[in-house]
């Protein structure tokens, strides 16, 4: 593993197709334009397709040969997500690289169109239907990758079996926390269920540390009472412009982890500065709880039972 990794010293993937969510901002912009970089198809799946068409454009500015498309998916709604694997199967016939970029951050309590708080409704349970509609594409491919991105908010995460909606009590960071360490424990579980059904497909998580995006602004600084918000929009560009890593430098550990060659199944990566905020990526660990096999198996039924999605997996055909 290079100590000082960059998107140049990833291998040529021409002929790859990839699916980045979230790809019109942040870190899933700069993913979905290092992908282009290194040659794949790249498939943005994101909310606001005029938005994103626009973000594509900027991107094919630079690249002109990018092979780059726009297809809507609303992760707050599971027949938009449906429409999106039925949309993406009338184009492609593979997946070579799916991201699981998309994400939310302390917002204030709200709803998906299925009744999903929304935290963990788009960051987990509109990832886990996506991979399990997908799976089948993603399958039929050798040297197949699914990252999940999580954060190192996911060390502080419980999963809340008894309330996991939030409905009797909602804290949103700790809202945030359950759906980062929900990305952790699918991620190994994942994996564990390819392995066991002899499949080649590697999944793989990656955290950015702390990249100056949208997500500080997006939910964290909605409804606060007057004054705080003014407040706290002075201190999160404060914290961004001193504190946190670039976007581009945030999204490496997530093309690491699509891309390097050392990666296995299970496999973390993050930045290797310090506390793991900013840096190149390299391998890094991830909480107790989130290796915890029974807990993540108890979250796979109960995310299967709620999204009403199967895996291809036998044992788990309906
Ligand atoms: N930035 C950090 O420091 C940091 C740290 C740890 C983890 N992360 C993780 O990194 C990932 C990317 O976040 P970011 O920092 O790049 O934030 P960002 O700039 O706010 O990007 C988030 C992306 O997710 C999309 N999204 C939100 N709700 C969606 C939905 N219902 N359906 C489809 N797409 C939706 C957004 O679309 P719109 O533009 O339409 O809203 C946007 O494209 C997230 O999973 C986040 O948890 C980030």
């Amino acid at each position: 593993m290079s100590e000082k990794w960059t998107i140049g010293d990833a291998p040529d993937t021409a002929g790859r197709v990839a699916v980045v969510t979230g790809a019109n901002s942040g870190l899933g912009f700069w993913t979905a334009k290092g992908l282009v970089f290194r040659g794949a198809a790249v498939v943005m799946a994101c909310r606001d397709t005029p938005k994103a068409q626009e973000v594509a454009r900027t991107i094919l500015a630079e690249l002109p040969d990018a092979d780059l498309h726009v297809l809507r998916l609303d992760l707050a709604d599971l027949s938009s997500v449906r429409e999106f694997a039925e949309a993406f199967r009338q184009r492609f016939d593979r997946l070579d690289l799916l991201i699981n970029n998309a994400g939310v951050m302390a917002c204030p309590r709200r709803e998906t169109a299925d009744g999903f708080e929304l935290q963990f409704g788009v960051n987990h349970l509109g990832h886990f239907a996506l991979t399990g509609l997908l799976f089948p594409e993603i399958a039929s491919r050798p040297d197949s990758r699914v990252v999940t991105v999580t954060s190192g908010a996911h060390n502080v995460g419980n999963i809340r079996f008894d309330d996991l909606h939030s409905r009797r009590r909602y804290d949103r960071w700790a809202a945030y926390a359950q759906s980062k360490l929900a990305n952790l424990l699918f991620t190994f579980e994942l994996q564990r269920r390819v392995q066991q059904e002899g499949l080649g497909v590697l999944s793989v998580a990656a955290h950015p540390g702390y990249a100056a995006t949208n997500l500080q602004r997006s939910g964290p600084l909605m409804e606060r009472p007057p004054g705080w918000g003014g407040a706290m929009e002075m201190l999160v560009s404060f914290a961004n412009r001193t504190l946190a890593q670039s976007p581009e430098m945030g999204s490496l550990p997530q093309l690491y982890a699509a891309l390097a060659e050392d990666v296995r199944g299970g496999d973390v990566i993050g930045p290797a500065g310090f506390m793991e905020m900013s840096g190149y990526p390299c391998k890094v660990g991830s909480s107790l709880r989130s290796r915890d096999e029974e807990l993540a198996k108890r979250l796979w039924a109960v995310s299967s039972e709620l999204t009403g999605v199967r895996f291809p997996f036998s044992g788990e055909r309906s």
